[in-house]
This record gives structure tokens, C-alpha cells and sequence, in this order.
């Protein structure tokens, strides 16, 4: 039977910004209590999430702590798995925290779980946190489902893929997230639309985007937080403002602009990088709250094989199923030359120039037409 929002209480830990949480506030949940460590991102959602408590290390808190909560959201650290992170693993410092939240949910289980990561989790080490994390839900009596979905399938002009699970104890939550099959829009690189991509990168990529930037980051490989850049049809290459950062990770404008009392600008784009989008974070907690009945997906299914962790699969203990979905349940539309609402600010010669060196000098592939227009944008600049 479908709940009402009202009645949905949410935990947020690693709470980053919020934007998980801002998503289930979005769908008419209860934000109850905030943990985060980061200063910075302490200074933004106690200026956006007043009314709930706040706890600053995960470390701190007992399982009373969730009492009464009906979900409790981690959108843990990714640092050890990350493809460009240390790559310890879910023994690494930062990502064996979810460990520790597994144990304070085994004493006190909350209704409903939701995590989130990034994608490459699901290859690291045979997708050894993945595995650790389910048998953990499975034991504790929780039926589990998780998806890789991409931002750019949201309405958001930002290509990014992160794995969502949803985990319930009475709900089957395979309905939530293991709906809607749409095809993904073709990375066409066409001249006529913008082409986003990291100016700091060339030899190795994140790779570019098709009328879209390439995920936000929190670091980059010149060490510091760095916006990507974008490649516009009329030939001029810029870097988005912060606010359309903010607005490409679904959060309103300004989001962030509380960092500033106790951090650098450069803040912003770390606290962005880290951060779940809206978008996402809104369709998973409408789902969520409404719990869609009935069949859950038409698409094709196989026994789970140990080590080989699909883009969407559920289980619950005895049963691992893969199930065979695209990243994108919905398609919303996006344009990225249409949402850029500020100015970007013009790529310096020495950025412009460091990147086509690397990108001549490197291996990479990139489509006909590109190296060409930032020659030219090199010439004007
Ligand atoms: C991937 S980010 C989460 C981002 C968040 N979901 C958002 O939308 O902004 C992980 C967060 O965990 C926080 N963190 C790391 N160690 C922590 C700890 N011991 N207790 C609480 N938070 C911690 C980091 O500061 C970081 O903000």
C-alpha cells in the first residue's frame, strides 16, 4: 500500500551538501538527522537543513540515534572506489565507513536503506564492496535492488553515472528503481552542440561530452578542484560559472555559497563533485515514497555470477538476480548551450595550450573537428 511522504522520517549520513536528502525533502520526506564531517559542507546544510539535528562524524553515533527514522540515505565515500582514487577498496580508510553504518543498522534497521556510489565499485576488487555491503543487507533480513543511473537521463546536461540501491525489510523495492528502459541518446559529436571536456586533462580522459559535460569532480590531476570545460559551436571555449555548476548537480543557485564562510571558492566545486544529483536523488525518493506496485521490469534476468556485478540487479538472501536495464529510466530533455544561464568564463591561453599539447602527445581518441576548433580558439584567444 502507498505511504504518504509525510510519514517518511530521513537520516542522511556522509551527508555531504544534501543532496540526497534535498531529494527526499523534494518528495515530501522529513529530513531528521544530518551527519557530515567536512566543514564546509557543515556550513552549507546547517544553513539549508535548520530544523534537524547534526552530527559531524559517523563515528559518534549509536544505534538509538536511528530510532524512529524510516530511511536512512549513505552516500558514502568513493576515494578507495574510485577509478582515478587510491583504489584500496572497502578496507580503505574512508570507504570501510559504510562498514560501520552496517553495523549500527544490524542493531537498529532502519525500513528503508539507500546508498550511493560511484560506478566503478561495481569492478573494483570483482565488485568486492558491493558483495560486502548486500551480504551485510541480506543478513540483517533486507531485500535489495540497485541500478547505475546517469544524471543526463534526468534533465541535467551533465553525463554521470552512480549507482543507487534501495534496500528494503517489508517492501519488495525492485519496483523503485528497476522501472523504465529508455535508450540512452547517442554520444554524437557533432560540431553544431556544445562539447564538454577537462581542459586538465588530454593524455588520459574522463572523457568528453555530447552536448553535456563530463561528470563533476571533486579533485582534478592538477590537484585542485576544477570545473570542465565547454567547447561551444560558435568556437568559443569557456568554463561554466558556479552557480551553473550548481544548477547542472540540480541544486537551486547559491547552493553552496555558504562554504565561503569558512572554506575557499574552490570549495564549492570540491562539495559539487562529491554530490548526488537532485534530479536522481528526487525520482528514486518519489518512487520510494509512492512504492509503485506490482511488476517491477519486463527486462531479461540471470542468476547473478559471482564477481561479475551487472548495471542493475536485486537480491535478498539465498537469490542474486542481474537484470538487464539501461542507465536511463526516464529521458528527460537536456541541452547544455540552452542551461547555461551565466556567462562562462573564457579558457586562458596557458590552459587552452597546456591541453592540446597533452592531447597531441597523448593516445586518445577524439571526434573529427575537435583539436581543430580549440586550435582555432587558441589563435583568438
Ligand atoms: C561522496 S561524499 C557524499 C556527498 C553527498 N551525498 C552529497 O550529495 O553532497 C562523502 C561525504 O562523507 C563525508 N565523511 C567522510 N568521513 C566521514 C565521517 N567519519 N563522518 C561523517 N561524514 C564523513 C565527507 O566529508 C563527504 O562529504
Amino acid at each position: 500500500m502507498a505511504r504518504t511522504a509525510s510519514a517518511l522520517t530521513v537520516a542522511g549520513l556522509f551527508a555531504g551538501i544534501g543532496g540526497l536528502e534535498l531529494g527526499f525533502q523534494k518528495a515530501g520526506c522529513q529530513t531528521r538527522l544530518l551527519c557530515e564531517l567536512d566543514a564546509a559542507a557543515n556550513a552549507v546544510i546547517a544553513r539549508h537543513f535548520p530544523e534537524c539535528r547534526h552530527v559531524r562524524d559517523v563515528r559518534q553515533l549509536h544505534p538509538n540515534d536511528l530510532a524512529g527514522v524510516d530511511v536512512l540515505c549513505a552516500g558514502f565515500p568513493c576515494q578507495d572506489l574510485s577509478s582515478v582514487g587510491k583504489k584500496s577498496g572497502i578496507s580503505g580508510d574512508k570507504s570501510s565507513l559504510i562498514l560501520r553504518v552496517l553495523s549500527l543498522l544490524r542493531e537498529s534497521p532502519t525500513p528503508f536503506v539507500v546508498i550511493e556510489n560511484v560506478k566503478f565499485m561495481l569492478n573494483l576488487d570483482g565488485g568486492a564492496a558491493m558483495d560486502a555491503i548486500v551480504s551485510s543487507l541480506e543478513s540483517i533480513g533486507y531485500h535489495w535492488c540497485y541500478r547505475v543511473l546517469d544524471s543526463n537521463a534526468f534533465g541535467l546536461p551533465q553525463r554521470r553515472h552512480r549507482v543507487f540501491l534501495v534496500a528494503s525489510l517489508s517492501a519488495d523495492p525492485r519496483p523503485i528503481l528497476l522501472n523504465g528502459n529508455a535508450e540512452p541518446r547517442a554520444d554524437d559529436y557533432d560540431m553544431s552542440r556544445p562539447i564538454g571536456f577537462y581542459w586538465t586533462e588530454g593524455k588520459f580522459a574522463t572523457g568528453l561530452g555530447a552536448d553535456c559535460i563530463p561528470p563533476l569532480k571533486a579533485g582534478s590531476t592538477i590537484g585542485i578542484p576544477s570545473p570542465p570545460a565547454i567547447l561551444f559551436p560558435d568556437g568559443n571555449i569557456g568554463t561554466p560559472h558556479i552557480e551553473d555548476a550548481e544548477r547542472l548537480q540540480g541544486f537551486p543557485r547559491r547552493w553552496t555559497e555558504p562554504a565561503l564562510e569558512v572554506a575557499k571558492a574552490s570549495a564549492r566545486w570540491r562539495l559539487l563533485g562529491n554530490a548526488v544529483s537532485v534530479n536522481v536523488s528526487t525520482w528514486v525518493a518519489e518512487r520510494l515514497v509512492a512504492q509503485p506496485e506490482g511488476r517491477f521490469s519486463s527486462a531479461r534476468q540471470s542468476r547473478l555470477i559471482e564477481g561479475k556485478w551487472p548495471a542493475a540487479a536485486w537480491g535478498r538472501k539465498g537469490e542474486r538476480v542481474a537484470v538487464e536495464l539501461t542507465t536511463w529510466p526516464t529521458r528527460r530533455k537536456s541541452c547544455l548551450a540552452e542551461f547555461i544561464k551565466n556567462p562562462p568564463k573564457p579558457l586562458s591561453k596557458k590552459a587552452t595550450s597546456g591541453f592540446l599539447a597533452r592531447a597531441k602527445g597523448g593516445n586518445l581518441r577524439f571526434p573529427d573537428g575537435f583539436l581543430k576548433a580549440i586550435e582555432q580558439y587558441l589563435m583568438t584567444c
